[in-house]
């Protein structure tokens, strides 16, 4: 069933009423750009068609209730009390993380019924959170008569990780959630927040190859990461890595301690990588764009070590098929999730027949793969296009 007549029909189900606004907002693909962006760097992600959706409707009390349909599950949210982290459900921490950046902002946010529902594949790295969050702002702050910008929307939904998820995220995923433009790639600077939308080549398909391997400790991990990076800045005395070049790294190189020196290259390499990687997309140059997204996964394996064998192994029996003529590498925070390979339409099936053919023996696992279109970012559905067409 469409995700938007699923969600219409759980809320009737469970409100006994038709919801008076929907929203959505999307999942993301990075295409390159990695463990750049809280390091004040470039990211190159696009919004995907898959999506989470949110339908409401106030309720004259002082209580949110939520219905996430994807796990049968409802949660009370009591407006007139401190809003905390819980312990269980999982999902209900960003709801509530929301909720309180918006109080904090001095929204009056109103009791009302939800109901939320995507598809975006959960804990493959596509941003299935970032989704909930991009979506709940937009509603949330619109039914408080006060819809957040896309930028202050992926600044509260950040604040949500950190404080009720436990993940030191960077502003990546809910700014391209927030505002992702269709057909296009988003070049972002994740210092100013100023974007720019890059054309996706109408001769290259996005296609996402989910690993399937189940990710453990990952929070852990990329925090570790971050706070080696912040050691790295710590070193040169600079806010950031942004605020370090090549050539100040290679003079560190025998005096920074060796694994922070390989976190930091990777960060400086990949801004480099970031912003030609645009520029190659831009003028339709695959040859350098394959060049940029095989340096970076080596640098992501290598310097940064967030690759695991089965994502290494993905990478390369796609690259074998692909060579020059497309672009592949791990995608998202790392350790299992997603690979990411741009490509000519034709060269699809064969990436697939040969992903299929190999990967099973060397993983013990069955990839899961889907092309990708570049998707509009959270956005007001319009109830006339919902109730005809619900086709999210
Ligand atoms: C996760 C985080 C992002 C970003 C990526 C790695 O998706 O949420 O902020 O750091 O990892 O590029």
């Amino acid at each position: 069933m469409p995700l938007i007549t699923a969600v219409r029909a759980h809320f009737q189900q469970q409100f006994q009423s038709t919801p008076t606004q929907l929203f959505s907002a999307p999942g993301r693909v990075n295409l390159i750009g990695e463990h750049t962006d809280y390091n004040d760097g470039f990211v190159l992600p696009c919004a995907i068609q898959f999506a989470t959706v949110l339908a409401s409707e106030l309720n004259q009390s002082q209580v949110i209730q939520i219905y996430a349909a994807d796990y049968n599950e409802l949660h009370l949210i009591d407006l007139t009390k401190a809003i905390t982290p819980v312990a269980t459900p999982r999902w209900a921490n960003y709801v509530r993380g929301v909720v309180a950046g918006l109080i904090n902002k001095g929204l009056a946010i109103p009791g009302c019924n939800l109901v939320v529902a995507g598809n975006v594949p959960q804990g493959a790295g596509l941003s299935s959170s970032a989704s909930l969050e991009m979506v709940l702002g937009l509603g949330l702050s619109t039914l408080a008569g006060a819809p957040l910008s896309p930028a202050d929307n992926a600044l509260n939904g950040q604040q949500a990780e950190h404080q009720f998820a436990g993940c030191q995220c960077g502003i990546m995923d809910q700014l391209v959630s927030a505002a992702g433009q269709a057909g296009h790639a988003m070049l972002l600077d994740c210092r100013s927040l100023e974007f720019q939308a890059v054309p996706m080549s109408s001769s290259l398909s996005v296609l996402i190859i989910n690993s399937n391997v189940k990710r453990g400790l990952v929070d852990s991990a990329y925090n570790e990461r971050r706070q080696q990076c912040e050691q790295a800045a710590q070193f040169f005395g600079v806010k950031a890595l942004r605020d370090v070049s090549l050539d100040m790294l290679e003079q560190a190189a025998t005096t920074l301690e060796p694994l922070i020196y390989q976190r930091a290259r990777h960060v400086v390499s990949e801004n480099a990588r970031t912003l030609a990687a645009a520029k190659a997309l831009a003028d339709g140059d695959v040859t350098s764009l394959s060049q940029l997204m095989a340096a970076s996964h080596a640098s992501m394996r290598d310097d940064f070590a967030i690759t695991v064998p089965a994502i290494d192994f993905l990478v390369a029996e796609i690259s074998d098929v692909i060579g020059n003529l497309g672009g592949v590498r791990m995608t998202g925070g790392g350790f299992g999730g997603c690979v990411v390979a741009l490509l000519p339409h034709d060269l699809v099936p064969t990436v697939m027949a040969r992903v299929n053919a190999t990967y099973p023996a060397f993983s013990g696992l069955t990839a899961t793969m889907f092309v990708c279109t570049a998707s509009q970012g959270a956005q007001a559905l319009e109830a006339a296009v919902t109730a005809q067409h619900a086709d999210a």
